[in-house]
């Protein structure tokens, strides 16, 4: 019965009150911080092979589908931020609502997509990076140009490493300081994705949008499933609740208004694509720069290699952000050692614990070929995407009556098709992702096990009760 034992909502809120974290942040910085985790890898690299492989010129209706999927989730999400302004996300909303067990395999889960996903980014920072400097007849040693196995002589990607240190380095000296990095980084960003919408509109030649699905309905749904990566990291935004000055009200505007900007802007981008490059020339490292190369306008080509760089770079920033915040939580919780929730007394963030997780990234990313790992990234977010739907019908039943500063509209039928278009996106996955995603949660199941179970705080019965009244 313990394995299942819940927090009650009290406790779970009583939890952020203890902490000392800097509430700093307003509804413009959460939207910026949304928009620096979406815009990055999947628009500016996962896009070619996406069109190229599986979607073609409809590479426009998977970014529609996997974005509807992303929008019903981000409703769920942005109720449950209003409700339970918790860092530990969708990790704390299901220790409540679904239990200890299913909490900490959902927390477990989320490395996946935070941390996995810093890696896997830095692996792609690196490629641009390098690609840059061979602009200016720059090379790097071979050795020091990527993991082992991923090109002749590499061992060690020092450019990835170095990258995940220095954003490790910033996170580590204040929360204000990363916001004001990430808002200058996100202007360019999106100022890059407009240029290239504003040059590429006029370049567009139709012909190019026909055959329209070459691989028919199921390359779509691959082709979704893929550039979901795309989209993944709106959700990161509930991760920065105890650092947010007015978090009931704030949460679900950055988290709505970050998806909805991005997925306005990855429709018109892959349209205009799969318009001026034909559909199976795409599978190339930079396709969206490349798109440039091939109407001749060079100079706007390097431009979109600058503004990928800075979008990977804030990708980095704010999905290291949130892997370091949700194991705030759960070391907060007891289920991982208490250095993870150790403040800083001057900075006011979680040092100690950034360093470490900064660390560990950084190295995985070095030495590990992560290019294939996306899929991983992606079935761990979808997930933790339905949890989240599950456990917002599973809140409407429980706590009928808890003030929500925002509702999710249409309840059961949003969460529903949630669920179905999550669901739907999972089984689209290649099987050997299945593999390894059930490998993963069994190491974790072995990890709780062995110190979760016996340390966590609530099976202790050490939470003080808390005297908020909801
Ligand atoms: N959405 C993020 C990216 O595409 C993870 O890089």
């Amino acid at each position: 019965m313990s394995l299942f034992r819940k927090k009650s909502l009290d406790e779970l809120l009583s939890s952020s009150k203890k902490q000392q974290l800097n509430r700093v942040l307003g509804p413009l910085d959460l939207t910026m911080l949304g928009i620096g985790a979406i815009i990055g890898t999947g628009i500016f690299v996962l896009t070619g092979v996406a069109a190229a492989e599986h979607a073609g010129p409809a590479l426009v209706l998977s970014f529609i589908i996997a974005g509807l999927a992303c929008v019903f989730a981000a409703l769920c999400y942005a109720e449950f931020a209003s409700t339970v302004p918790i860092a530990g996300s969708v990790y704390s909303y299901s220790y409540f609502t679904l239990g200890e067990v299913v909490a900490w395999l959902i927390g477990w889960d989320l490395i996946l997509e935070y941390g996995l996903a810093v890696s896997a980014v830095g692996v792609g920072w690196s490629g641009y990076f390098q690609n840059l400097l061979a602009g200016f007849g720059l090379k790097l040693p071979a050795a020091l140009t990527g993991a082992p196995g991923s090109a002749p002589g590499a061992v060690f990607n020092l450019p990835a490493f170095l990258i995940i240190l220095l954003i490790t380095w910033l996170l580590s000296r204040g929360i204000r300081e990363s916001a004001r990095v990430n808002n200058i980084m996100v202007f360019v960003k999106v100022a890059v994705v407009l240029v290239f919408i504003a040059v590429g509109v006029w370049y567009v030649k139709p012909a190019n949008w026909t055959p329209f699905m070459p691989f028919g309905f199921g390359g779509v749904m691959t082709g979704a499933a893929t550039i979901f990566f795309a989209y993944l990291g709106f959700d990161a935004v509930s991760t920065a609740a105890e650092e947010v000055k007015n978090p009931r009200k704030d949460l679900p505007i950055g988290i709505i208004g970050s998806l909805a900007i991005c997925t306005f802007l990855y429709i018109v981008v892959s349209a205009i694509l799969t318009g001026i490059v034909p559909y199976n020339q795409l599978n190339v490292a930079a396709p969206v720069a490349y798109a440039m190369n091939v109407i001749g306008q060079n100079w706007f080509a390097g431009l979109i290699s600058l503004g990928a760089i800075t979008g990977m770079t804030t990708v980095l920033l704010v999905m290291l952000y949130g892997q370091v915040r949700l194991f705030f939580a759960m070391s907060r919780d007891g289920l991982i050692p208490t250095v993870f929730s150790k403040v800083h007394p001057a900075y006011k963030t979680p040092y100690t614990s950034t360093w470490v997780t900064g660390l560990a990234c950084a190295t995985i990313s070095a030495l590990v070929p992560l290019g294939t790992l996306a899929h991983l990234v992606n079935i761990g977010t979808l997930t933790a995407f339905v949890l989240v739907s599950v456990a917002v019908l599973i809140l409407r039943k429980t706590h009928p009556n808890v003030p929500r500063a925002f509702t999710c509209p249409a309840v059961p039928l949003v969460p529903i098709l949630a669920i179905f278009f999550c669901g739907y996106l999972m089984i689209s996955l290649p099987l050997v992702t299945w593999k390894m995603f059930v490998a993963w949660l069994a190491i974790g199941v072995g990890v709780y096990a062995v110190y979760g179970r016996s340390h966590s705080l609530l099976a202790k019965g050490a939470e003080n009760k808390a005297e908020i009244s909801v």
